[in-house]
């Protein structure tokens, strides 16, 4: 991570309405944060969180799979793509796709990614609807180090959000990226300041 005169490099991908990166966003505008969104990557065009960047003043990029031939040259284009902004952290924030081998290479280590769900429990796309229809009464959100699984990297925090006996997967998902955005925003700030360690899946902050 880089001194404390310069503030940590992040490059922020996203798929959709983009409210985490928002988090992200709100958080760098004070300099105490010791982070700037420096780029924000999609997989998709014509999508709110790649306006939120705009409004920022933050470039943006987006490299859809089906423009490519095959999904290891969709990689290895994100990853130069993301490599051109030189981050010290890559934060992806509801980016709806695996990233591949070249990538991992690239950037293990020092990305993270936010899952809607309690890791290990339900991995994949559709967190809070699996969590809902399992009947579970906790739920909530991961950040985690990303590694070549689904939602198996290793665990930097997690927030446990309620589940009510009305909620339908709307209601329930809106509360859990209620506690994700802070979530996100309170660790990556401190990735940011104080630096991590990871020791057998143990992620631990060098404080
Ligand atoms: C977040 O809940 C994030 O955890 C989830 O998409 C939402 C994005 O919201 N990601 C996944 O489910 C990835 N497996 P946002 O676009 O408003 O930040």
């Amino acid at each position: 991570m880089p001194s404390s005169s310069s503030p940590a490099r992040l490059v922020v991908l996203v798929s959709g309405s983009g409210t985490n990166l928002q988090a992200l966003l709100d958080a760098c505008e004070d300099p105490a944060y010791g982070a700037q969104v420096v780029a924000v990557g999609a997989d998709r065009h014509d999508i709110e969180g790649l306006r939120r960047a705009d409004r920022a003043g933050v470039p943006t990029f987006v490299k859809q799979v089906r423009d490519y031939e095959s999904r290891d040259n969709w990689d290895r284009v994100l990853t130069k793509a993301v490599a051109g902004f030189e981050p010290d952290l890559v934060v992806l924030a509801g980016f709806m796709k695996l990233v591949g081998p070249t990538f991992i290479e690239a950037f293990g280590g020092r990305t993270v990614n936010t899952h809607p769900a309690l890791s290990p429990s339900f991995p994949g796309m559709s967190g809070p609807a699996d969590a809902l229809e399992y009947g579970v009464k906790v739920t909530g959100c991961t950040l985690f180090v990303v590694d070549a699984g689904v939602d198996t990297g290793p665990i930097v925090a997690q927030s446990a959000v309620p589940v009510l006996d009305d909620d339908d997967v709307d209601s329930l998902h809106e509360r859990i990226k209620v506690a994700e955005r802070a979530m996100l925003a309170d660790n990556v700030g401190l990735m940011a300041r104080v630096g991590f360690t990871i020791t057998d899946r143990k992620v631990r902050f060098n404080r």
